[in-house]
């Protein structure tokens, strides 16, 4: 069985969550997903997640194609996080080109671009603006 490993905040759930979820179960049979930490997410993006760890783990692992789901503490773990689920397939989106080239002693590692346009930081910045209050 050949399986897929992702890591990402998945916070407010959007369509670019969703088409790098399926065309990264594509890539294999299994798929697991490192949801960040609250605290890691704290600290890598500099805010606070809309919903929480537990919140974001649930709703992950009610995706269709999602069969595992677990907490991604610490940025610096990933290579023991490939190798305890054993990892045959690393994959991220594109705007992490390049930057885990590292793991190719141990899995596959694939960049798959993003979908344009939307992100969670754009659908926080929407519903704040004036352009929601006048839709
Ligand atoms: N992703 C994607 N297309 C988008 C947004 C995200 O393919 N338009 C991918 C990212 O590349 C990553 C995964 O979805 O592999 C989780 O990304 P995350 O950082 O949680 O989502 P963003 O919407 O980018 O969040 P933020 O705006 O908070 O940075």
């Amino acid at each position: 069985m050949k399986k897929v490993i992702t890591f990402g905040t998945f916070d407010i759930p959007h369509v670019g969550h969703v088409k790098i979820l399926n065309r990264a179960r594509e890539l294999g049979d299994y798929l697991i997903v490192g949801v960040s930490s609250d605290a890691l997410n704290q600290s890598k993006k500099g805010r606070k997640p809309v919903y929480n760890q537990q919140e974001r783990m649930f709703l992950m692992q009610s995706f269709k194609g999602v069969d595992e789901v677990f907490l991604e503490e610490s940025l610096e773990e990933k290579r023991d996080y490939i190798l305890k689920y054993q990892a045959d397939v690393l994959v991220m989106g594109d705007d992490w080109q390049g930057k885990f080239d590292e793991f190719k002693d141990i899995c596959e590692v694939v960049y798959l671009p993003r979908t344009p346009s939307i992100s969670t930081t754009s659908v926080i910045e929407v519903v704040r603006s004036d352009e929601w209050e006048n839709k």
